[in-house]
């Protein structure tokens, strides 16, 4: 057995990954015909192409759109969880991101009782069981944010089939000129009604905004934060605190462009600060990774051993919102 081979087979978390990052290009291009929606071209070699984080919104957006009834959804969660239970992942809180669609007209009922109905049909074939967090999208403003939180509250009250999947609440999408405090109604209706929070924070912000987002948002893990090695001082402190850091160091750089070669990414200096730093794909289908790849890359770049990762998988357990005796039976 090789390394590689090793690690993909290795029981692994992934806490940051996007459902809708995980289309497979032929289900967006049969799903876009179907809808009716010209994409602008079928080779997904040309469709999945972005130079900056905002490039890469725009064809995520695009993938999201082709996404319009609830089968559509499930039969995502389906795909989603097979591809991913092929490359070793047995537990995941995956993100998705409504907003796009309840603009347009779509239930959130409907998403996550479809979303839940595949996951749920892809963990009775393989094992693999994935949660999901309802992301706000900061293009849509503060106030879309409050709305979709207000309708995740009305399904949990209302026992909805699925919304039991949903564990807490995150956010997305564009970081630059954004004030993540801005968001604050959002994060405190979903910590008053008992859902965990996290977001999207330091992948192109600066330290001060992933303070913001712990301190005043209530936040209790970071999905990227990236730029706290910006911030010796804070560093130490999310390094005391145990806060979790869900980063993904393939992703950084296929999709942000933010450092030239994985080996120049800091995330052996985060794992060295003693920082909570779990290992990730983001959106694997964009940027055509899986988590055994994930694993090795990092390995290999930074001569890593294999209980060296071991280690990194068992933080990702620990930064998991799994209920205690469930994580206990993972380690
Ligand atoms: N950052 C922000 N929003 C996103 C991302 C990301 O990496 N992936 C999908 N939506
Ligand atoms: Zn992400």
């Amino acid at each position: 057995l090789t390394l590689t081979e090793a690690l993909d087979a290795l029981p692994k978390v992934e806490l940051h990954c996007h459902v809708e990052g995980t289309m497979r290009p032929a289900t967006v291009v049969e799903l876009a015909t179907r809808a009716g929606l010209p994409l602008p071209t079928t080779d997904v070699t040309e469709l999945y192409t972005y130079n900056s984080l905002d490039e890469f919104l725009t064809v995520f957006w695009l993938v999201q759109s082709t996404l319009t009834t609830r089968d559509d959804w499930a039969r995502l969660g389906y795909e989603s969880v097979l591809d991913a239970a092929a490359h070793g992942r047995v537990y995941a809180e995956l993100f998705f991101t409504p907003a796009r669609h309840l603009a347009a007209g779509s239930a959130l009922g409907d998403i996550v009782a479809g979303l839940s109905e595949g996951l749920a049909a892809a963990e009775t074939e393989t094992g693999s069981v994935a949660m999901l967090i309802a992301d706000v999208d900061r293009a849509f403003g503060p106030s879309a944010g409050v709305a979709m939180v207000e309708d995740l509250v009305r399904l949990r009250r209302a026992g909805a089939p699925g919304v039991e999947r949903v564990l807490g609440v995150g956010m997305d999408s564009t970081e630059r000129g954004v004030d993540p405090a801005s968001f604050a109604d959002a994060y405190r209706l979903a910590a008053r009604h008992g859902l965990r929070r996290t977001g999207h924070q330091g992948e192109n912000s600066p330290p001060t905004a992933i303070a913001t987002l712990v301190d005043v948002l209530g936040a209790e893990r970071v999905d990227h934060g990236l730029s706290l090695v910006d911030d010796p001082e804070l560093m130490t402190r999310f390094a005391a605190e145990r806060i979790p850091l869900t980063v993904c160091p393939n992703s950084n750089i296929r999709i942000a462009n933010a450092f030239p070669a994985l080996a120049d990414h800091p995330y052996p200096a985060m794992r060295a600060g003693g920082l909570l730093a779990t290992l990730n794909t983001d959106d694997p289908a964009l940027t055509d990774l899986d988590l055994g790849y994930e694993y090795a890359s990092v390995a290999t770049a930074f001569d890593y051993s294999f209980d060296d990762m071991v280690a990194i998988a068992l933080d990702g357990v620990t930064a998991s919102w799994l209920p205690d005796d469930d994580a206990r039976a993972l380690r």
